[in-house]
Protein backbone atom coordinates (compact mmCIF):
# COMPACT_ATOMS: atom_id res chain seq x y z
CA UNK A 1 0.00 0.00 0.00
CA UNK A 2 1.42 3.39 -0.87
CA UNK A 3 1.62 6.41 1.81
CA UNK A 4 -0.53 7.91 0.72
CA UNK A 5 -3.82 5.34 0.30
CA UNK A 6 -2.84 4.10 3.38
CA UNK A 7 -3.30 7.35 4.74
CA UNK A 8 -6.66 7.50 3.12
CA UNK A 9 -7.33 3.71 4.30
CA UNK A 10 -10.38 2.53 6.28
CA UNK A 11 -8.90 1.43 9.83
CA UNK A 12 -11.88 -1.03 9.29
CA UNK A 13 -13.48 -2.69 6.36
CA UNK A 14 -16.85 -4.71 7.41
CA UNK A 15 -18.11 -7.00 4.71
CA UNK A 16 -21.82 -7.78 5.62
CA UNK A 17 -24.56 -5.78 7.34
CA UNK A 18 -25.83 -8.04 9.45
CA UNK A 19 -26.17 -8.37 13.47
CA UNK A 20 -22.53 -9.28 13.50
CA UNK A 21 -20.99 -7.29 11.22
CA UNK A 22 -23.06 -3.39 11.82
CA UNK A 23 -22.65 -4.18 15.41
CA UNK A 24 -18.93 -4.17 14.97
CA UNK A 25 -18.95 -1.52 12.65
CA UNK A 26 -20.90 0.83 15.17
CA UNK A 27 -18.24 -0.42 17.75
CA UNK A 28 -15.24 0.06 15.67
CA UNK A 29 -16.58 3.79 14.96
CA UNK A 30 -17.00 4.50 18.63
CA UNK A 31 -13.83 3.36 19.08
CA UNK A 32 -12.37 6.35 16.92
CA UNK A 33 -11.68 3.77 13.51
CA UNK A 34 -12.63 5.01 9.99
CA UNK A 35 -14.92 2.50 9.43
CA UNK A 36 -16.92 1.08 6.20
CA UNK A 37 -19.06 -1.64 5.70
CA UNK A 38 -20.08 -3.27 2.70
CA UNK A 39 -23.25 -5.34 2.20
CA UNK A 40 -24.93 -6.65 -1.26
CA UNK A 41 -28.44 -5.89 -0.04
CA UNK A 42 -30.06 -3.22 -0.24
CA UNK A 43 -31.11 -2.85 3.12
CA UNK A 44 -28.82 -3.00 6.51
CA UNK A 45 -29.34 -5.44 9.09
CA UNK A 46 -28.57 -9.34 7.61
CA UNK A 47 -30.47 -12.20 7.50
CA UNK A 48 -31.52 -11.32 11.13
CA UNK A 49 -33.50 -8.20 10.20
CA UNK A 50 -34.76 -9.10 6.77
CA UNK A 51 -35.51 -12.25 6.68
CA UNK A 52 -34.72 -14.14 10.17
CA UNK A 53 -35.23 -13.30 13.53
CA UNK A 54 -37.25 -9.76 13.11
CA UNK A 55 -39.85 -11.40 10.20
CA UNK A 56 -40.46 -14.16 12.42
CA UNK A 57 -41.30 -12.84 15.90
CA UNK A 58 -43.41 -10.19 14.14
CA UNK A 59 -45.41 -13.10 12.50
CA UNK A 60 -45.24 -15.75 16.04
CA UNK A 61 -46.41 -12.34 17.99
CA UNK A 62 -49.07 -11.86 15.66
CA UNK A 63 -50.46 -15.19 15.13
CA UNK A 64 -49.96 -15.59 18.46
CA UNK A 65 -52.76 -13.36 19.13
CA UNK A 66 -55.02 -14.57 16.40
CA UNK A 67 -54.69 -17.65 18.44
CA UNK A 68 -55.35 -15.97 21.35
CA UNK A 69 -58.68 -14.66 20.02
CA UNK A 70 -59.46 -17.45 18.61
CA UNK A 71 -58.96 -19.80 21.39
CA UNK A 72 -58.19 -18.54 25.10
CA UNK A 73 -59.86 -14.71 25.55
CA UNK A 74 -62.81 -16.54 26.72
CA UNK A 75 -61.30 -18.13 29.98
CA UNK A 76 -60.46 -14.83 30.84
CA UNK A 77 -64.49 -13.63 30.15
CA UNK A 78 -63.29 -11.62 26.87
CA UNK A 79 -65.65 -12.71 24.42
CA UNK A 80 -65.13 -12.32 20.46
CA UNK A 81 -67.78 -12.30 17.75
CA UNK A 82 -66.27 -14.09 14.82
CA UNK A 83 -62.76 -13.76 14.54
CA UNK A 84 -61.39 -13.46 11.24
CA UNK A 85 -57.36 -13.53 9.40
CA UNK A 86 -56.31 -10.73 7.35
CA UNK A 87 -53.29 -12.27 6.67
CA UNK A 88 -52.75 -9.33 4.05
CA UNK A 89 -52.58 -6.72 7.12
CA UNK A 90 -50.63 -9.06 9.40
CA UNK A 91 -48.12 -9.49 6.14
CA UNK A 92 -47.84 -5.57 6.17
CA UNK A 93 -47.42 -5.51 10.14
CA UNK A 94 -44.00 -7.77 9.69
CA UNK A 95 -43.13 -5.67 6.63
CA UNK A 96 -43.23 -2.42 8.80
CA UNK A 97 -41.85 -3.95 11.39
CA UNK A 98 -38.52 -4.95 9.30
CA UNK A 99 -38.76 -2.23 7.50
CA UNK A 100 -38.43 0.68 10.92
CA UNK A 101 -35.73 -1.37 11.88
CA UNK A 102 -33.03 -1.43 8.84
CA UNK A 103 -33.86 2.06 8.11
CA UNK A 104 -32.88 2.18 12.21
CA UNK A 105 -29.32 0.58 10.98
CA UNK A 106 -29.03 3.58 8.42
CA UNK A 107 -29.85 6.04 11.02
CA UNK A 108 -27.12 4.73 13.21
CA UNK A 109 -24.47 4.34 10.28
CA UNK A 110 -25.19 8.21 9.81
CA UNK A 111 -24.73 9.18 13.33
CA UNK A 112 -21.49 6.84 13.68
CA UNK A 113 -20.16 8.83 10.33
CA UNK A 114 -19.77 5.23 9.07
CA UNK A 115 -19.57 5.00 5.04
CA UNK A 116 -21.67 2.25 3.55
CA UNK A 117 -20.67 0.58 0.45
CA UNK A 118 -23.83 -1.15 -1.46
CA UNK A 119 -22.29 -4.25 -3.25
CA UNK A 120 -20.46 -7.17 -3.19
CA UNK A 121 -17.52 -7.25 -1.43
CA UNK A 122 -14.14 -9.93 -2.20
CA UNK A 123 -10.74 -9.33 -1.45
CA UNK A 124 -8.12 -9.55 -3.99
CA UNK A 125 -5.20 -8.99 -1.14
CA UNK A 126 -5.01 -8.40 2.60
CA UNK A 127 -5.64 -4.64 2.82
CA UNK A 128 -8.20 -4.02 0.24
CA UNK A 129 -11.55 -4.83 -1.13
CA UNK A 130 -12.91 -5.04 -4.19
CA UNK A 131 -16.78 -3.57 -4.15
CA UNK A 132 -18.61 -5.19 -6.86
CA UNK A 133 -22.30 -3.15 -7.22
CA UNK A 134 -25.71 -4.82 -8.92
CA UNK A 135 -25.05 -2.92 -12.00
CA UNK A 136 -21.40 -4.68 -12.33
CA UNK A 137 -19.03 -0.96 -11.15
CA UNK A 138 -16.36 -1.98 -9.39
CA UNK A 139 -14.69 0.00 -6.57
CA UNK A 140 -11.17 -0.97 -4.39
CA UNK A 141 -11.04 0.22 -0.76
CA UNK A 142 -8.20 0.37 1.12
CA UNK A 143 -8.40 -1.17 4.51
CA UNK A 144 -5.76 -1.96 7.03
CA UNK A 145 -8.26 -4.31 8.67
CA UNK A 146 -10.93 -6.68 7.10
CA UNK A 147 -13.82 -7.85 9.09
CA UNK A 148 -15.85 -10.88 7.40
CA UNK A 149 -18.94 -11.10 8.71
CA UNK A 150 -21.08 -12.39 5.63
CA UNK A 151 -23.24 -14.95 8.06
CA UNK A 152 -24.50 -17.98 6.85
CA UNK A 153 -27.29 -19.34 3.78
CA UNK A 154 -30.06 -22.19 3.63
CA UNK A 155 -28.78 -25.66 3.90
CA UNK A 156 -30.03 -27.23 0.83
CA UNK A 157 -31.52 -30.60 0.45
CA UNK A 158 -30.45 -32.62 -2.12
CA UNK A 159 -33.95 -33.89 -4.48
CA UNK A 160 -35.84 -31.06 -3.05
CA UNK A 161 -35.37 -28.07 -5.13
CA UNK A 162 -36.51 -24.42 -3.26
CA UNK A 163 -38.04 -22.40 -5.52
CA UNK A 164 -39.65 -20.27 -2.67
CA UNK A 165 -43.01 -21.04 -4.14
CA UNK A 166 -43.75 -24.30 -3.33
CA UNK A 167 -40.96 -25.32 -2.00
CA UNK A 168 -40.05 -22.77 0.26
CA UNK A 169 -36.98 -21.64 2.56
CA UNK A 170 -37.52 -19.81 5.96
CA UNK A 171 -37.16 -16.82 3.43
CA UNK A 172 -40.54 -17.82 1.58
CA UNK A 173 -42.33 -19.38 4.38
CA UNK A 174 -42.08 -15.37 5.60
CA UNK A 175 -44.20 -14.14 3.04
CA UNK A 176 -46.56 -16.89 1.70
CA UNK A 177 -49.83 -15.16 0.30
CA UNK A 178 -52.21 -17.43 1.45
CA UNK A 179 -52.42 -20.16 4.22
CA UNK A 180 -51.53 -23.31 3.00
CA UNK A 181 -54.13 -26.21 3.68
CA UNK A 182 -51.22 -28.62 4.66
CA UNK A 183 -47.53 -27.66 5.49
CA UNK A 184 -45.00 -30.39 5.63
CA UNK A 185 -41.54 -28.83 7.20
CA UNK A 186 -38.73 -30.66 7.16
CA UNK A 187 -36.23 -30.64 9.84
CA UNK A 188 -37.40 -30.52 13.50
CA UNK A 189 -35.32 -27.74 14.50
CA UNK A 190 -35.55 -23.86 15.79
CA UNK A 191 -36.56 -22.87 12.23
CA UNK A 192 -39.05 -25.66 11.94
CA UNK A 193 -40.83 -25.50 14.98
CA UNK A 194 -40.80 -21.54 14.75
CA UNK A 195 -42.53 -20.94 11.09
CA UNK A 196 -44.22 -24.37 11.78
CA UNK A 197 -46.18 -23.01 14.65
CA UNK A 198 -46.94 -19.95 13.09
CA UNK A 199 -48.61 -21.20 10.44
CA UNK A 200 -50.05 -24.08 12.26
CA UNK A 201 -52.04 -20.85 14.29
CA UNK A 202 -52.86 -19.68 11.21
CA UNK A 203 -55.03 -22.92 10.18
CA UNK A 204 -52.35 -25.36 8.00
CA UNK A 205 -52.39 -28.76 9.02
CA UNK A 206 -48.83 -29.19 10.08
CA UNK A 207 -46.19 -31.95 9.87
CA UNK A 208 -43.04 -32.13 10.58
CA UNK A 209 -40.53 -34.41 9.39
CA UNK A 210 -37.20 -35.15 11.49
CA UNK A 211 -34.18 -36.96 10.36
CA UNK A 212 -33.50 -37.27 14.17
CA UNK A 213 -35.35 -39.30 16.99
CA UNK A 214 -35.89 -36.25 19.06
CA UNK A 215 -36.13 -32.79 17.94
CA UNK A 216 -34.34 -29.67 18.60
CA UNK A 217 -30.79 -31.87 18.51
CA UNK A 218 -28.26 -30.36 21.09
CA UNK A 219 -31.34 -28.73 23.58
CA UNK A 220 -31.90 -30.39 26.99
CA UNK A 221 -33.76 -33.81 25.86
CA UNK A 222 -35.91 -32.90 28.88
CA UNK A 223 -37.14 -29.90 27.52
CA UNK A 224 -37.14 -31.05 23.79
CA UNK A 225 -39.71 -34.19 24.67
CA UNK A 226 -41.80 -31.60 26.99
CA UNK A 227 -41.68 -29.50 24.37
CA UNK A 228 -42.92 -31.56 21.88
CA UNK A 229 -46.00 -32.89 23.54
CA UNK A 230 -47.07 -29.81 23.89
CA UNK A 231 -46.51 -28.95 20.37
CA UNK A 232 -48.70 -31.61 19.80
CA UNK A 233 -51.19 -30.81 21.72
CA UNK A 234 -51.71 -27.76 20.18
CA UNK A 235 -52.04 -29.88 16.52
CA UNK A 236 -48.97 -30.08 15.11
CA UNK A 237 -47.78 -34.16 13.97
CA UNK A 238 -44.36 -35.04 13.88
CA UNK A 239 -42.71 -37.77 11.70
CA UNK A 240 -39.21 -38.35 13.24
CA UNK A 241 -36.52 -41.09 11.89
CA UNK A 242 -37.28 -40.21 8.67
CA UNK A 243 -36.21 -38.74 5.97
CA UNK A 244 -37.13 -36.88 2.69
CA UNK A 245 -35.45 -38.66 -0.07
CA UNK A 246 -37.47 -36.96 -3.26
CA UNK A 247 -39.87 -34.05 -4.08
CA UNK A 248 -42.33 -34.10 -7.02
CA UNK A 249 -44.77 -30.72 -7.96
CA UNK A 250 -47.85 -31.68 -9.63
CA UNK A 251 -51.52 -30.58 -9.66
CA UNK A 252 -50.48 -27.61 -7.39
CA UNK A 253 -49.63 -30.05 -4.79
CA UNK A 254 -45.54 -31.42 -3.87
CA UNK A 255 -45.90 -35.18 -2.75
CA UNK A 256 -42.79 -35.78 -0.80
CA UNK A 257 -40.86 -39.37 -0.51
CA UNK A 258 -40.34 -40.06 2.89
CA UNK A 259 -38.40 -43.11 4.17
CA UNK A 260 -37.48 -44.37 7.51
CA UNK A 261 -34.21 -42.90 8.47
CA UNK A 262 -32.28 -46.19 9.06
CA UNK A 263 -33.73 -47.15 5.66
CA UNK A 264 -36.91 -49.02 4.72
CA UNK A 265 -40.02 -48.74 2.90
CA UNK A 266 -40.67 -45.07 1.21
CA UNK A 267 -44.10 -43.64 1.38
CA UNK A 268 -45.75 -40.38 -0.43
CA UNK A 269 -46.95 -37.21 1.62
CA UNK A 270 -48.90 -34.58 -0.09
CA UNK A 271 -48.45 -30.74 0.79
CA UNK A 272 -49.61 -27.64 -0.76
CA UNK A 273 -46.26 -25.87 0.57
CA UNK A 274 -43.06 -27.94 2.00
CA UNK A 275 -40.70 -25.73 3.97
CA UNK A 276 -36.98 -26.71 4.14
CA UNK A 277 -35.12 -26.01 6.78
CA UNK A 278 -32.84 -28.58 7.91
CA UNK A 279 -29.80 -26.13 9.23
CA UNK A 280 -27.75 -23.45 7.63
CA UNK A 281 -24.44 -22.99 6.21
CA UNK A 282 -21.96 -20.44 6.41
CA UNK A 283 -21.46 -17.98 3.49
CA UNK A 284 -18.39 -17.48 2.29
CA UNK A 285 -18.96 -17.46 -1.87
CA UNK A 286 -17.30 -15.04 -4.01
CA UNK A 287 -15.06 -13.71 -1.19
CA UNK A 288 -12.00 -14.44 -3.18
CA UNK A 289 -10.74 -16.82 0.32
CA UNK A 290 -9.30 -19.15 -1.55
CA UNK A 291 -6.69 -16.92 -3.89
CA UNK A 292 -5.98 -14.45 -0.40
CA UNK A 293 -5.10 -18.19 1.65
CA UNK A 294 -7.80 -17.87 4.70
CA UNK A 295 -8.14 -20.99 5.81
CA UNK A 296 -11.74 -22.95 6.31
CA UNK A 297 -12.40 -25.79 8.87
CA UNK A 298 -13.79 -29.17 8.14
CA UNK A 299 -17.49 -26.97 7.93
CA UNK A 300 -16.29 -24.43 5.61
CA UNK A 301 -16.30 -21.81 8.27
CA UNK A 302 -13.55 -19.58 8.77
CA UNK A 303 -10.96 -20.17 11.32
CA UNK A 304 -10.28 -17.97 13.74
CA UNK A 305 -7.76 -17.46 16.40
CA UNK A 306 -9.25 -16.18 19.89
CA UNK A 307 -9.12 -12.44 18.69
CA UNK A 308 -11.08 -13.37 15.89
CA UNK A 309 -8.00 -12.82 13.70
CA UNK A 310 -7.49 -15.44 10.59
CA UNK A 311 -4.79 -16.73 9.55
CA UNK A 312 -3.96 -14.11 7.22
CA UNK A 313 -3.17 -11.24 9.26
CA UNK A 314 -5.36 -8.39 9.54
CA UNK A 315 -8.76 -10.45 7.92
CA UNK A 316 -10.74 -10.98 10.22
CA UNK A 317 -14.37 -13.10 11.26
CA UNK A 318 -17.43 -13.14 13.00
CA UNK A 319 -20.79 -14.25 13.56
CA UNK A 320 -22.35 -17.50 11.49
CA UNK A 321 -19.14 -17.30 9.37
CA UNK A 322 -17.09 -18.82 12.05
CA UNK A 323 -18.28 -21.59 14.27
CA UNK A 324 -20.38 -21.07 17.19
CA UNK A 325 -24.14 -21.00 17.58
CA UNK A 326 -25.74 -19.25 14.61
CA UNK A 327 -27.31 -16.76 16.43
CA UNK A 328 -27.88 -12.62 16.30
CA UNK A 329 -26.78 -11.58 19.98
CA UNK A 330 -23.80 -14.11 19.46
CA UNK A 331 -22.70 -12.79 16.11
CA UNK A 332 -23.08 -9.25 17.49
CA UNK A 333 -21.47 -10.04 20.76
CA UNK A 334 -18.35 -11.39 18.81
CA UNK A 335 -18.54 -8.23 16.55
CA UNK A 336 -17.96 -6.02 19.68
CA UNK A 337 -14.91 -8.09 21.49
CA UNK A 338 -13.55 -8.55 17.83
CA UNK A 339 -13.16 -4.52 17.21
CA UNK A 340 -12.69 -4.10 21.13
CA UNK A 341 -9.84 -6.14 20.38
CA UNK A 342 -8.20 -4.11 17.58
CA UNK A 343 -8.24 -1.12 19.67
CA UNK A 344 -5.97 -2.65 22.02
CA UNK A 345 -8.53 -3.11 24.84
CA UNK A 346 -9.13 -6.99 26.32
CA UNK A 347 -12.72 -8.94 25.74
CA UNK A 348 -13.98 -12.07 26.27
CA UNK A 349 -16.92 -13.84 25.51
CA UNK A 350 -18.40 -16.42 27.64
CA UNK A 351 -19.93 -19.10 25.13
CA UNK A 352 -21.21 -21.22 28.48
CA UNK A 353 -23.44 -18.07 28.78
CA UNK A 354 -25.17 -17.90 25.10
CA UNK A 355 -28.72 -17.99 25.98
CA UNK A 356 -30.59 -19.81 23.00
CA UNK A 357 -34.23 -19.07 22.53
CA UNK A 358 -37.17 -20.84 20.69
CA UNK A 359 -40.28 -18.67 20.57
CA UNK A 360 -42.33 -20.90 20.40
CA UNK A 361 -45.83 -20.64 22.73
CA UNK A 362 -44.65 -21.74 25.23
CA UNK A 363 -41.32 -20.10 24.58
CA UNK A 364 -37.95 -22.75 25.39
CA UNK A 365 -34.98 -21.13 26.34
CA UNK A 366 -31.54 -22.70 27.30
CA UNK A 367 -28.11 -21.47 28.45
CA UNK A 368 -25.31 -23.48 29.81
CA UNK A 369 -24.58 -26.93 30.07
CA UNK A 370 -27.72 -29.24 29.19
CA UNK A 371 -28.05 -32.54 31.65
CA UNK A 372 -26.65 -34.77 29.15
CA UNK A 373 -23.59 -32.51 28.72
CA UNK A 374 -22.64 -32.91 31.94
CA UNK A 375 -23.09 -36.56 32.26
CA UNK A 376 -21.02 -36.72 29.17
CA UNK A 377 -18.11 -34.72 30.76
CA UNK A 378 -18.53 -36.96 33.79
CA UNK A 379 -19.30 -33.45 36.22
CA UNK A 380 -21.51 -34.35 39.21
CA UNK A 381 -24.82 -32.28 39.45
CA UNK A 382 -27.73 -31.32 40.99
CA UNK A 383 -30.97 -30.41 39.43
CA UNK A 384 -33.96 -28.68 40.70
CA UNK A 385 -36.73 -28.42 38.63
CA UNK A 386 -40.22 -26.06 39.41
CA UNK A 387 -43.31 -26.21 37.40
CA UNK A 388 -45.32 -23.34 36.14
CA UNK A 389 -48.30 -24.91 37.04
CA UNK A 390 -47.33 -24.12 40.67
CA UNK A 391 -46.16 -20.76 40.31
CA UNK A 392 -49.84 -17.88 40.83
CA UNK A 393 -48.59 -15.38 38.08
CA UNK A 394 -48.80 -18.24 35.86
CA UNK A 395 -51.95 -19.45 36.77
CA UNK A 396 -53.78 -15.75 36.98
CA UNK A 397 -52.36 -15.77 32.76
CA UNK A 398 -54.18 -19.25 32.70
CA UNK A 399 -50.49 -20.74 31.29
CA UNK A 400 -49.41 -23.29 33.32
CA UNK A 401 -47.35 -25.56 30.95
CA UNK A 402 -43.37 -26.32 31.50
CA UNK A 403 -40.95 -25.70 33.92
CA UNK A 404 -37.58 -23.85 34.79
CA UNK A 405 -35.35 -26.78 35.72
CA UNK A 406 -31.46 -25.19 36.96
CA UNK A 407 -28.25 -27.78 36.99
CA UNK A 408 -25.99 -27.06 39.84
CA UNK A 409 -22.49 -28.45 40.54
CA UNK A 410 -23.00 -31.12 43.05
CA UNK A 411 -19.66 -29.95 44.65
CA UNK A 412 -19.59 -26.07 44.75
CA UNK A 413 -23.29 -25.71 43.72
CA UNK A 414 -22.52 -23.14 40.74
CA UNK A 415 -24.82 -22.64 38.01
CA UNK A 416 -24.05 -24.81 34.99
CA UNK A 417 -26.92 -24.72 33.09
CA UNK A 418 -30.44 -23.70 33.30
CA UNK A 419 -33.32 -25.04 30.53
CA UNK A 420 -36.67 -23.22 30.37
CA UNK A 421 -40.35 -24.47 28.85
CA UNK A 422 -42.80 -21.71 30.09
CA UNK A 423 -44.51 -18.38 29.07
CA UNK A 424 -41.68 -15.76 28.34
CA UNK A 425 -39.31 -18.34 29.03
CA UNK A 426 -36.44 -15.97 26.69
CA UNK A 427 -36.99 -13.23 29.04
CA UNK A 428 -36.93 -15.40 32.21
CA UNK A 429 -33.82 -17.04 30.78
CA UNK A 430 -31.72 -13.83 31.01
CA UNK A 431 -31.77 -13.67 34.80
CA UNK A 432 -29.82 -16.61 35.03
CA UNK A 433 -27.36 -16.00 32.16
CA UNK A 434 -26.31 -12.72 34.04
CA UNK A 435 -25.93 -15.20 37.29
CA UNK A 436 -24.11 -17.63 35.34
CA UNK A 437 -21.53 -14.87 33.96
CA UNK A 438 -20.85 -14.06 37.79
CA UNK A 439 -20.42 -17.30 38.73
CA UNK A 440 -23.42 -17.56 41.08
CA UNK A 441 -24.41 -20.55 42.70
CA UNK A 442 -27.81 -21.77 42.93
CA UNK A 443 -27.75 -20.44 46.93
CA UNK A 444 -27.18 -16.97 44.67
CA UNK A 445 -30.13 -17.13 42.76
CA UNK A 446 -32.73 -18.64 45.54
CA UNK A 447 -31.66 -15.99 48.56
CA UNK A 448 -31.85 -12.77 45.45
CA UNK A 449 -35.80 -11.29 46.47
CA UNK A 450 -37.88 -11.82 43.52
CA UNK A 451 -41.17 -9.74 43.00
CA UNK A 452 -44.35 -11.36 43.47
CA UNK A 453 -46.53 -12.46 42.23
CA UNK A 454 -43.65 -12.71 38.83
CA UNK A 455 -43.32 -15.85 36.47
CA UNK A 456 -39.37 -15.43 37.60
CA UNK A 457 -40.58 -16.74 40.76
CA UNK A 458 -40.34 -19.97 39.66
CA UNK A 459 -36.35 -19.33 38.97
CA UNK A 460 -35.90 -19.01 42.22
CA UNK A 461 -38.41 -22.38 42.91
CA UNK A 462 -36.21 -24.07 41.09
CA UNK A 463 -32.68 -22.48 42.57
CA UNK A 464 -34.46 -23.52 45.98
CA UNK A 465 -35.37 -27.54 44.14
CA UNK A 466 -31.68 -27.82 44.01
CA UNK A 467 -31.38 -28.28 47.73
CA UNK A 468 -34.36 -29.87 48.00
CA UNK A 469 -35.97 -26.82 49.60
CA UNK A 470 -38.88 -25.21 47.29
CA UNK A 471 -42.03 -23.40 48.83
CA UNK A 472 -44.71 -24.24 46.84
CA UNK A 473 -44.48 -27.60 45.47
P1 LIG B 1 -26.16 -12.29 8.62
O1 LIG B 1 -27.24 -11.74 9.46
O2 LIG B 1 -26.43 -13.44 7.76
O3 LIG B 1 -25.58 -11.08 7.80
C1 LIG B 1 -24.63 -11.24 6.80
C2 LIG B 1 -24.83 -10.18 5.76
O4 LIG B 1 -23.70 -10.20 4.88
C3 LIG B 1 -26.06 -10.38 4.87
O5 LIG B 1 -26.84 -9.22 4.88
C4 LIG B 1 -25.48 -10.65 3.48
O6 LIG B 1 -26.28 -10.05 2.46
C5 LIG B 1 -24.14 -9.95 3.57
N1 LIG B 1 -23.12 -10.50 2.68
C6 LIG B 1 -22.75 -11.80 2.51
N2 LIG B 1 -21.71 -11.89 1.67
C7 LIG B 1 -21.43 -10.62 1.28
C8 LIG B 1 -20.46 -10.06 0.43
N3 LIG B 1 -19.54 -10.81 -0.19
N4 LIG B 1 -20.45 -8.72 0.26
C9 LIG B 1 -21.36 -7.94 0.89
N5 LIG B 1 -22.30 -8.41 1.72
C10 LIG B 1 -22.33 -9.73 1.92
N6 LIG B 1 -31.05 -15.66 15.74
C11 LIG B 1 -31.37 -15.23 16.97
O7 LIG B 1 -30.48 -14.96 17.78
N7 LIG B 1 -32.68 -15.07 17.35
C12 LIG B 1 -33.70 -15.34 16.51
O8 LIG B 1 -34.86 -15.20 16.88
C13 LIG B 1 -33.39 -15.80 15.21
N8 LIG B 1 -34.37 -16.08 14.33
C14 LIG B 1 -34.04 -16.49 13.08
C15 LIG B 1 -35.08 -16.79 12.19
C16 LIG B 1 -34.78 -17.21 10.91
C17 LIG B 1 -35.91 -17.52 9.96
C18 LIG B 1 -33.43 -17.32 10.48
C19 LIG B 1 -33.10 -17.74 9.08
C20 LIG B 1 -32.39 -17.03 11.36
C21 LIG B 1 -32.69 -16.62 12.67
N9 LIG B 1 -31.70 -16.35 13.59
C22 LIG B 1 -32.02 -15.94 14.85
C23 LIG B 1 -30.27 -16.47 13.25
C24 LIG B 1 -29.67 -15.09 12.94
O9 LIG B 1 -30.41 -14.49 11.89
C25 LIG B 1 -28.22 -15.21 12.57
O10 LIG B 1 -27.52 -15.92 13.57
C26 LIG B 1 -27.60 -13.83 12.43
O11 LIG B 1 -28.27 -13.06 11.46
C27 LIG B 1 -26.12 -13.94 12.06
O12 LIG B 1 -25.59 -12.68 11.94
P2 LIG B 1 -24.35 -12.38 10.96
O13 LIG B 1 -24.11 -10.91 11.04
O14 LIG B 1 -23.25 -13.31 11.25
O15 LIG B 1 -24.86 -12.76 9.51
P1 LIG C 1 -31.48 -26.47 13.07
O1 LIG C 1 -30.07 -26.91 13.05
O2 LIG C 1 -32.03 -25.78 14.24
O3 LIG C 1 -32.43 -27.71 12.79
C1 LIG C 1 -32.31 -28.50 11.65
C2 LIG C 1 -33.04 -29.80 11.91
O4 LIG C 1 -33.14 -30.50 10.70
C3 LIG C 1 -32.32 -30.71 12.90
O5 LIG C 1 -33.22 -31.16 13.85
C4 LIG C 1 -31.76 -31.82 12.02
O6 LIG C 1 -31.67 -33.05 12.70
C5 LIG C 1 -32.83 -31.87 10.94
N1 LIG C 1 -32.39 -32.43 9.67
C6 LIG C 1 -31.19 -32.33 9.08
N2 LIG C 1 -31.20 -32.96 7.89
C7 LIG C 1 -32.45 -33.46 7.72
C8 LIG C 1 -33.10 -34.20 6.70
N3 LIG C 1 -32.46 -34.53 5.59
N4 LIG C 1 -34.39 -34.54 6.87
C9 LIG C 1 -35.07 -34.19 8.01
N5 LIG C 1 -34.50 -33.50 9.00
C10 LIG C 1 -33.21 -33.13 8.86
O7 LIG C 1 -31.61 -25.58 11.73
P2 LIG C 1 -32.75 -24.58 11.25
O8 LIG C 1 -34.03 -24.83 11.96
O9 LIG C 1 -32.71 -24.64 9.78
O10 LIG C 1 -32.19 -23.19 11.73
C11 LIG C 1 -30.91 -22.76 11.29
C12 LIG C 1 -30.24 -21.91 12.33
O11 LIG C 1 -30.87 -20.65 12.42
C13 LIG C 1 -30.34 -22.52 13.72
O12 LIG C 1 -29.18 -23.28 13.95
C14 LIG C 1 -30.40 -21.36 14.63
O13 LIG C 1 -29.13 -21.10 15.14
C15 LIG C 1 -30.83 -20.20 13.76
N6 LIG C 1 -32.18 -19.79 14.17
C16 LIG C 1 -32.34 -19.31 15.44
C17 LIG C 1 -33.57 -18.96 15.90
C18 LIG C 1 -33.72 -18.48 17.30
O14 LIG C 1 -32.72 -18.20 17.93
N7 LIG C 1 -34.92 -18.36 17.81
C19 LIG C 1 -34.76 -19.04 15.06
C20 LIG C 1 -34.49 -19.59 13.76
C21 LIG C 1 -33.23 -19.92 13.35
Amino acid sequence: MSEQSAQSAYDLVVIGGGPGGYVAAIRAAQLGMKTACVEMRDALGGTCLNVGCIPSKALLTSSEKYHEAQHSLATHGVKLGSVTLDLNAMMAHKNKVVKDNTSGIDFLFKKNKITRFKGKGSIPAAGKVLVTSADGKQETIAAKKILIATGSDVMPLPGVTVDEKQIVSSTGALSLSSVPKKLIVIGGGVIGLELGSVWQRLGSDVTVVEFLDRLMPGMDTDLASNAKKILEKQGIKFRLSSKVTGAKQEGGKVTLTVEPAAGGNAEKLDADIVLVCIGRRPYTEGLGLEAVGVQLDERKRIKVGHNFESNVAGIYAIGDVIAGPMLAHKAGDEGVVCVEMMAGQSGHINYDAIPSIVYTWPEIASVGKTEEELKKAGINFKVGKFPFSANARARAMNDMDGFVKILADAKTDRVLGCHILGPDAGTMIAEVALAMEFSASSEDIARTCHAHPTLNEAVKEAALAVEGRPIHI
